[in-house]
């Protein structure tokens, strides 16, 4: 069969990674992060003392970090210059940070060329999730999928996840909700490729939805196509 590809955008905390982890599981398909990317890249210049707010510095490092994603969703990993990247772009550091270096044109020509390669490279496909999946990066996937959910939602699934990082210490919901909103509106605002809805792709609403039903529809969406 020919390889399917499938973009899966949305906002930060509608569950973009469960999902998409889930379906190519489901589905034999390989898998792509490419949130992890932007914050791999925004770790080094961090590492390497780049000041984040200035855009031609970080335009002129982008070349420098070797970013390397696997591609299996049960164990997605991430190295940087062979250093594995999995814990430490997870950090708030690298969360606050990541918006600004992500919003330079340099930055994202050279992720979305390493994204556009490895979907190529996918042997039975790929389910490819970020924010600029559907409009720039694989504008002609198989199936687009945009994930929304309520701001609500979307910060009590943050902060789960937060709580279980930090080993169910308790979390600032209103905070969380914020730096969520906060960090989406410069992902929205950005000139280059912002985070939208491509106009041919399904919009899930997963406020009042579990896991499994999100998957469920994303999966018969993708065999409608296939
Ligand atoms: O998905 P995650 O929250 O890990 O993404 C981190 C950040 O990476 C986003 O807030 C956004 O700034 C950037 N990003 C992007 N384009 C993508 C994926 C992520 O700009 N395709």
């Amino acid at each position: 069969p020919v390889p399917v590809i499938v973009a899966v955008d949305g906002p930060s905390g509608t569950g973009k990674s469960s999902t998409s982890r889930a379906v190519a599981v489901k589905l034999g398909l390989s898998y792509l992060d490419t949130g992890a990317q932007y914050r791999a890249i925004t770790w080094w210049m961090l590492k390497h003392g780049v000041d984040v707010r200035d855009a031609s510095a970080v335009a002129a490092a982008a070349d420098r970090p070797e970013i390397v994603s696997g591609t299996d969703p049960v164990d997605p990993t991430i190295t940087v210059d062979g250093a594995d990247a999995a814990g430490p772009i997870r950090t708030q550091e690298v969360t606050d940070a990541v918006s600004a270096v992500s919003a330079v044109p340099g930055v994202r020509a050279r992720i979305t060329e390493l994204q556009r390669a490895i979907a190529a490279g996918a042997p039975t496909g790929i389910v490819v999730e970020g924010r600029d999946i559907g409009t720039t990066v694989l504008p002609d996937a198989d199936v687009k999928i945009f994930l929304t959910a309520s701001p609500e939602a979307r910060a009590a699934r943050r902060g789960g996840e937060l709580k279980a990082a930090g080993g169910g210490q308790g979390v600032d919901l209103d905070a969380t909700r914020e730096a969520l909103l906060k960090r989406d509106a410069a992902d929205s605002g950005r000139k280059t490729s912002p985070l939208r809805k491509a106009d041919d792709a399904v919009e899930v609403d997963t406020t009042e939805l579990a896991l499994d039903q999100v998957v469920e529809c994303v999966v018969t969406l993708i065999e409608e196509k296939r």
